[in-house]
């Protein structure tokens, strides 16, 4: 059989997940998997149009496809994404994939690559292909034996499910969308922003689109310090290359080569009331969006959005997209920000919209000024445990900017030292074999456990 492997890694043949297909090759010798390097060469595919053809009869030719990618940001690197963006402009490239059977393999540290599957696992389903499932590796699973024998098994049932045709069921159902033509005429009067700085971040490929408007009726709408910028408009050269560079002190290696780096120290850092706005393209924003959150990369793992009030703007169908909902809110949550709301223009009404981004924009004010930041959520909790495991053993040396971060700021909190809890533990733990003592002790944990809550409350109600 002939398998199309579609490398998502900007690092070529050097990648981490091409390690665990070069096995598979050896593995399975008797069928012919073709590596072709998509994020690697991602400007040639999006610039010469012979490049692309070539990719698509090579998909043509195939018996099946392997999207086998890194997962960069809970998604896949913006080279990647700009090909899928790419596929869906044309019918011939769409219907290249039509009723092929496919796979999808990562490679990660587990952050958030859930996000990642769904989102390739609904762009299969949009191209009408044949799913056979999905396996997220973590980046050093390869080198256990057991995990090689897992992959394989994996990779054996995807073969047999190719052999034996087997049916297969849509996970996602078409996206369609129709929004209203959004025509701003926002409430009299502009609220004062006092000494608070505003950006609005966009991706608006035509003026009058939907987001042009939304993102400048709130501009106009804000007194003082704001700024309106198109991603466009930046000179980025280039997409994240995984090249580590940055994690001995967050230098990029491309600083000197284009503007992002210079453009998020003199716009983004100063700022503390932020709006990203993006257009919904295949299953999230733009590649556009996602090459400025990669390259955002050589600030390693500091939330580099931290004391920042942010909203968004998306023009398209993000209440039938909820991967993409999770992925923005994810990244909020990881980067630090007080995520205000999300606004899109699935509304009934301009009057609509007029309101709700008028309420976002005098929200997000109200929260800079009294310095409210909502509790963290899973992502980011999680996210830092797993991290910390990585910065405090195997990664301390690579990753020097983020472990200086880590010790810093208090997140290795572990051996826990807390003598009292052990003594504690050492105790009850042997009192606990005996019946009768056990059974008194689970009785009482309710009350047990709101004890200190209540002297609080009987505290201040003294
Ligand atoms: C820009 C960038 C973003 C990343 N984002 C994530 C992420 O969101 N979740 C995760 O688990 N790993 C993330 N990683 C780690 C990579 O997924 C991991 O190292 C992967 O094995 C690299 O594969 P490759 O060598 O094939 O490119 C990220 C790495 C880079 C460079």
């Amino acid at each position: 059989m002939k398998i199309a492997v579609l490398n998502g890694s900007p690092k070529g043949l050097k990648s981490i997940t091409m390690q665990s297909v070069q096995f598979i090759k050896k593995e399975f010798a008797q069928h012919e998997l073709e590596i072709i390097n998509i994020s690697q060469k991602a400007n040639k595919i999006k610039k010469d149009p012979e490049t692309l053809n070539n990719i698509i009869e090579k998909i043509k030719a195939a018996d099946a496809v392997l999207w086998a990618t890194p997962v960069y940001y809970f998604l896949v690197p913006s080279q990647y994404k700009t090909f899928i963006e790419l596929i869906f402009q044309e019918d011939k490239n769409i219907n290249a994939f039509r009723d092929k059977y496919t796979a999808v393999l990562t490679t990660s540290v587990h952050l958030l690559d859930h996000i990642a599957h769904n989102y390739l696992n609904a762009i299969c389903d949009d191209l009408s292909m044949k799913f056979l499932g999905s396996f997220s590796a973590d980046m050093h699973d390869f080198l256990d034996d057991k995990e090689r024998q897992r992959l394989l098994l994996f990779m054996q049932s995807f073969f047999n499910g190719i052999e034996k045709k087997l049916p297969t069921a849509k996970k996602h159902g078409p996206i369609d969308h129709k929004a209203i033509e959004y025509k701003p005429s926002m409430p009299d009067g502009r609220i004062d922003m006092g000494r608070h700085k505003c950006v609005i971040l966009n991706d608006a490929e035509e003026n009058q689109s939907n987001l042009f408007n939304m993102a400048n009726a709130v501009a106009n709408h804000l007194k003082g310090d704001v700024e309106v910028i198109n991603l466009y408009d930046i000179d980025i050269k280039t997409g994240c290359q995984g090249c580590y560079h940055c994690a001995y002190d967050n230098t990029c290696r491309f600083e000197k080569e284009d503007e992002f780096v210079g453009v998020f120290n003199s716009k983004i850092e100063p700022a503390d009331i932020l709006l990203f706005c993006g257009t919904i393209k295949d299953r999230y924003l733009s590649s556009r969006w996602k090459l400025f959150i990669d390259r955002t990369f050589f600030k390693q793992h500091v939330p580099y959005l931290s004391g920042k009030q942010l909203g968004f703007l998306i023009s398209g169908p993000l209440k039938k997209n909820p991967n993409l909902r999770q992925a923005l809110e994810a990244y909020s949550d990881l980067m630090g920000a007080n995520l205000v709301d999300i606004i899109t223009d699935e509304n009934e009404s301009s009057e609509a919209m007029d309101a709700l981004l008028s309420s976002l924009a005098q929200r997000l004010i109200d929260f800079a000024e009294k310095g409210y930041y909502q509790p963290r959520y899973f992502y980011s909790i999680g996210a830092m445990k797993i991290m910390r495991d990585l910065f405090w053993g195997k990664y301390r040396f690579l990753c020097q900017a983020d472990h200086k971060f880590y010790k810093n700021n208090g997140i290795y909190d572990f051996p826990q030292k807390n003598y009292k809890d052990r003594m504690l533990n050492n105790i009850v733990i042997p009192l606990t074999r005996i019946p009768s003592v056990r059974k008194k002790l689970y009785n009482s944990v309710q009350e047990e456990m709101i004890k200190p809550y209540a002297k609080i409350l009987n505290k201040i109600g003294e």
